[in-house]
């Protein structure tokens, strides 16, 4: 991985190919690592950037909270410091998806396209958003462990999680050894980001939206509605799959996303 200086923190990226950008953004509480199933394919044709998000994975970054906002002015910056003017594709996933939007938002100009992988629009109900908070205070109190035991069913498939590839303990691996401190960042970032339901029909550019049949975290059906409300969006179901759909289905998603492209 490369490191360069954002503002006041280093963000740690994988740079690979070259071409129309495409900036990957991971989901909570992961790393770069869960696009291992896209970087080299979309780098045979574009030039794919994936950062770990400030906090996660080797980027440094401490703080009470970090707001998707923030998440956003970050990857901006790292567009900056990497001297990238011409606009990108962001593609995220779940809390990638609530940065992607707030990206959206404040940095407009910097957006060619949006892929958005297994997330939602909505904010947080408020018992969401206290249930966001308890759980920072435990992580704090009691690592990141118990946060790994209780996410790992929910981010994938049954039968992902019964047939368990590698990946799977990989990723266990990579929420186990997030900093607690970064993790509580973020769940306090996400109980306090704002709805972008009423925005969604100001979005024009073309996007590409997908999410696994299984999804129990951001559900199909409601990111289905999500896509329907956007002008220029399309909408496929990765069949077999949960909330890591990149990840389990390669091969599908990676074929949407090189279409889209
Ligand atoms: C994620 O996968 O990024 C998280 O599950 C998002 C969330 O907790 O809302």
């Amino acid at each position: 991985m490369q490191r360069i200086t954002v503002g006041e923190v280093e963000l740690a990226y994988v740079d690979k190919g070259s071409g129309q950008v495409v900036l990957l953004v991971h989901g909570f509480p992961l790393d770069h690592s869960m696009w291992s199933g896209q970087i080299d394919v979309l780098a045979v044709r574009n030039r794919v950037i994936a950062p770990d998000l400030r906090g996660f994975g080797e980027s440094d970054g401490q703080g009470e909270t970090t707001t998707m906002q923030q998440f956003a002015a970050d990857l901006a910056g790292l567009l900056e410091a990497l001297e990238i003017r011409e606009p990108i594709t962001l593609c995220g996933l779940s809390m990638g998806g609530y940065v992607a939007w707030q990206f959206w938002k404040h940095h407009r100009d910097r957006l060619a396209s949006l892929i958005l992988c297994d997330t939602r629009a909505a904010s947080d109900t408020p018992e969401g958003a206290q249930g966001r908070l308890t759980l920072a205070d435990t992580v704090l109190a009691e690592g990141a462990l118990p946060v790994a035991d209780s996410m790992l069913p929910k981010l994938f498939a049954p039968k992902t999680l019964e047939s368990r590839p590698p990946y799977v303990d990989a990723t266990k691996q990579v929420m186990a050894s997030t900093q607690p401190t970064t993790i509580a960042a973020a769940l306090r970032g996400m109980a306090e980001r704002p709805d972008m339901t009423a925005e969604l029909p100001n979005i024009e550019l073309p996007a590409l939206l997908v999410c696994g049949e299984q999804d129990v975290i951001t559900p199909a059906d409601e990111m289905r509605t999500v896509a329907a409300a956007m002008p220029e969006a399309m909408f496929h179901v990765i069949y077999g799959a949960g909330h890591m759909s990149p990840l389990e289905r390669p091969e599908r998603v990676n074929h949407l996303i090189l279409d889209f492209l």
